[in-house]
This record gives C-alpha cells, sequence and structure tokens, in this order.
C-alpha cells in the first residue's frame, strides 16, 4: 500500500470508525453469536491473490461486528470501563504510523521522554511524591509480574545473578487477599513463588485485606522457618472495588522487611480526584504501584503504567548490555528496555500524551464525578426498592447487587440471579456482569463508560428490574 493508498482508504476507515463510535448506542450491547460461527464464514486458508480493502471492510460489518460486544456502548456495564477516547485513538494510530521502537533511548529519542513526561504528568495528576518513576507497560498484569520479581531479587540478595531460585533455600512467601485479580496469583506463580507459597490473608466485611491478619500470616511463616517477602494490597478490588487499608498494611510490611506492591489498576484513575485519595491512603509507603489508564481514564487499550520509588532495584533487576544496543549516552539518558520485560517497545506514551492534552485534567476529573454520581444514583434506588439489596459499599462506580425475592434462598436464588442476569444480556439493552461473592451468585454493575450518562443508567435499572420480574 503507498501513501497515497493509505490516504484514500484511511480517510474512508476513519470515517468508518467516526460512524461506529456516533451510531454504537443502535447496537445491541453484547454479542450472542455461537462459539465457532465466525470461523465458519472466513476461507480456512490465506487469500493467494491481493484483495482490495473494500472487500476486507465489507467483511467487518458483515461477518465481525455481530461477533463483538461493544465495550464503548454506553449501555456496557460490564467487566469494568475500557474507555478509548478518541483522542487518545488517534494518538495510537500516530504511535502504529509512525512505526519507531524504543529498543535505547538513542533508537527513538522522543518516545523515550514522551513517556518520561507523560508519567510524570500522571504521577502529579494522582497526588503521588516525585519520589516516584514510572515506566508504561501493556498490562497490569505484566506490572506486577514486574513487581513480584523485583521484590523476589530485593529479598534473595539478587539470586538472579547466581544460582536463581534454585539455591534459595528458604522459600519465600507472597501475601495477597481471596479479592486480589487473578493476574496477582499468576504472577506470583510465574515468578517463581509456587502455589504453596502464596497466602490468602483473611478480609474485613468490606473486603478489605485486614492487617492483623497479615502480620498473624507472616508471624506463622517466620515461626515455620519460611521467608516472607511481598504482600500485594489491592486498591479497588475487582469483583467490589474494595480497598485494602494501604497504609497499614505497609506498616506491616516495613516492620518484617516485606516488598507492598500495590494493584491500583482499576480504581488507580479515580485519583486524579482529590477527594478519592484518601482510599488509598498511605500509599507512599508502598514500593511499587499499578494503574491502568487504559480502563476508567481513556487512553485506548493497552497502557499501563508502573511505578517504583527505587528505580535503581528495577534497573538492576532487569537490566540487559547487549554489546548492540550500548550507545554512548547511556549514562545520561533512561533506556526504557531495563524497566521492564520486554526490549523492543511501541509509542505507547502517545496515546496517554493526546488523552491528557485534548480532555485537560479538568476534563477528565469532571468525568468521573459524573459517574461516581450515577453510581450513588443506582445504590440510592436498588437500596429503596423493596427484595433488592445492594452487597458492597459503592467506593466509587461498581454497584454489587441481588434481587430476593421473598421465599427464595441458596441454589434458587444463584439460579435466579443468573437467569436474570443472562436474560438482560442477551436482550441486548445493557451488558452486565455475575459474579460470585461470599460464595453465592449477584451482578455487578460497572459505571462509566464515555458515553454512560443517567438516562442510561435509569434505562439500565428498569431493564434490571424487569428482567428479574420475568425470570
Ligand atoms: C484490580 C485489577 N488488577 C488487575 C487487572 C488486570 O488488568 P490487565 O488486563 O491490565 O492485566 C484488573 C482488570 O481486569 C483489575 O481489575
Amino acid at each position: 500500500m503507498n501513501p497515497e493508498e493509505f490516504r484514500a482508504f484511511g480517510h474512508r476507515l476513519i470515517d468508518w470508525i467516526a460512524d461506529y463510535r456516533a451510531g454504537t448506542e443502535k447496537r445491541p450491547v453484547m454479542s450472542t453469536v455461537e462459539p465457532g460461527s465466525l470461523r465458519a464464514q472466513l476461507p480456512q486458508t490465506p487469500p493467494d491473490a491481493p484483495e482490495s480493502l473494500d472487500a476486507v471492510l465489507r467483511d467487518v460489518e458483515k461477518i465481525l461486528m455481530p461477533g463483538l460486544s461493544h465495550w464503548q456502548h454506553p449501555r456496557f456495564f460490564g467487566y469494568f470501563p475500557s474507555n478509548g477516547e478518541l483522542s487518545s485513538v488517534l494518538g495510537d494510530y500516530l504511535s502504529t504510523g509512525l512505526g519507531v521502537l524504543g529498543l535505547s533511548w538513542q533508537s527513538s529519542p522522543a518516545l523515550t521522554e514522551v513517556e518520561e513526561v507523560t508519567t510524570d504528568w500522571l504521577r502529579q495528576m494522582v497526588g503521588l511524591s516525585d519520589k516516584w518513576s514510572g515506566v508504561i507497560q501493556d498490562t497490569a498484569s505484566t506490572s506486577t509480574l514486574v513487581a513480584l520479581i523485583s521484590a523476589r531479587e530485593r529479598i534473595s540478595n539478587y539470586s538472579l545473578v547466581k544460582g536463581g531460585l534454585q539455591k534459595v533455600d528458604t522459600p519465600l512467601v507472597v501475601y495477597v487477599s481471596a479479592h486480589s485479580h487473578s493476574s496477582v496469583d499468576k504472577a506470583a506463580l510465574l515468578a517463581g513463588f509456587g502455589r504453596d507459597h502464596v497466602r490468602i490473608v483473611a478480609t474485613d466485611a468490606a473486603y478489605g485485606m485486614r492487617p492483623d491478619a497479615l502480620a498473624d500470616a507472616i508471624r506463622a511463616d517466620l515461626l515455620a522457618g519460611r521467608k516472607p517477602c511481598a504482600v500485594v494490597a489491592t486498591a479497588g478490588t475487582t469483583t467490589t472495588t474494595a480497598f485494602d487499608p494501604v497504609g497499614a498494611l505497609a506498616e506491616v510490611a516495613r516492620e518484617h522487611g516485606l516488598w507492598l506492591h500495590v494493584d491500583a489498576a482499576m480504581a488507580g484513575s479515580a485519583m486524579i480526584l482529590p477527594e478519592c485519595r484518601s482510599l488509598w491512603e498511605g500509599i507512599e509507603g508502598a514500593d511499587s504501584l499499578v494503574l491502568n489508564p487504559h480502563k476508567w481514564m481513556g487512553v485506548a487499550f493497552d497502557c499501563s503504567v508502573y511505578y517504583v520509588r527505587d528505580a535503581e532495584h528495577l534497573v538492576r533487576v532487569m537490566s540487559t548490555n547487549p554489546s548492540y544496543l550500548r550507545t554512548a549516552v547511556d549514562e545520561k539518558v533512561k533506556n526504557l528496555r531495563d524497566w521492564g520485560i520486554p526490549l523492543g517497545r511501541r509509542f505507547r506514551a502517545l496515546k496517554l500524551w493526546f488523552l491528557i492534552r485534548e480532555q485537560g485534567v479538568t476534563g477528565l476529573q469532571a468525568r468521573l464525578r459524573r459517574d461516581l454520581a450515577n453510581a450513588q444514583w443506582l445504590r440510592s434506588a436498588v437500596e429503596s426498592t423493596p427484595h433488592w439489596r445492594v452487597l458492597a459499599p459503592v467506593r466509587l462506580q461498581t454497584v454489587c447487587v441481588r434481587h430476593e425475592p421473598e421465599g427464595v434462598a441458596g441454589e434458587e436464588l444463584d439460579r435466579h440471579t443468573r437467569a436474570w442476569a443472562e436474560a438482560l444480556n442477551r436482550s441486548g439493552a445493557a451488558y452486565v456482569t455475575p459474579a460470585t461473592l461470599d460464595g453465592r451468585w449477584m451482578v455487578r454493575v460497572s459505571i462509566g463508560a464515555l458515553l454512560t450518562e443517567r438516562p442510561h443508567v435509569e434505562a439500565l435499572w428498569e431493564a434490571m428490574k424487569a428482567a428479574a420480574d420475568e425470570a
């Protein structure tokens, strides 16, 4: 494709996307295609001869679109908001169009320096002190893996340059809660801790990790001859958006020399609102932190920002320095390959830079405050309706609810909950996520898509009541 063909088709594709975004609301939110039905419509072998992109775009419309659930839909209340503000979409295009790679500072100086600037802007936006340095990773899963590898290397005095974990005699232990995200478990296993050394620390009635239970678990491991290594606290759990008490956990971690990583993947965006920052009070006592601008904040997926207080330690753990990557300026610059796992990195900072500049901090704050108010509206509507219950404190934009008809309990209640949620999702009117809490099914309503206004939340509530009455 030459630049002129790109220009012509590119304009059409942008128009197509703009029309898609303008008309998302007319589509059913959730795809209801059967497994394998898309594959069956596509050729099983690649085309021998070139095809026109018109034909490709026709297939996007006809075959792919029915197979998509629409995350940018104003009645998308599933999982978590994964907002791709259009300004950040353009930043993403620019990154791909430029096609530059950051293998070292010298391989694309602007790529590194815009990343330094934007991650520092974000640091200021969420109220962190200047003791923190940030780097963009693909996802929170990667950031948490990097955190746990860093924790392992600190406690084992850089085992990786010696015999690795195979020479560490005392098992290292990680502490999480039952409400930690599955990516934390995965990171602990991949970082070599082993299932036997991932401790599930008890939580309180609001689903936050109990510092006293953490201290007890650490003492028990010490007595048994194991080495406590790291705590992963969650600021905004996936199921209920609960907050572990970061400050109190930091005190316990400090007392025993443990690494404290804070997973604020989803709720970190809320910290651009000063009134929300008490929810992660004590954050300055952590060693590392991840937050995902690719969720509620509005950066098109993927863009996860990992912050550390001891950047030197991170670089010591992650650095590789083959001769072909060395440059004359290495002493004066950041080589971001030494701040994470991949060598090659794309210019992801552009989409964060575009978003922050186009929306301004106040624009982003206003949208998040709108969503917080919508969540409180729904909480209050549910609470004031007979046979409906809100199951967890509504700290931010997630509302966990259950319809509990008279005389329906246990497994019958589970069946009822799953039935009305499934009926609501299949109707195309909205998309919510059923999940278990305290061993029983309930429904999570995660508010915060870019286009979701109060009337959409009101319509959702009416649709929920109708679905529950009919189930
Ligand atoms: C609390 C929390 N941590 C981690 C993740 C994983 O995020 P990612 O998809 O960026 O790995 C999520 C998102 O689903 C989350 O809610």
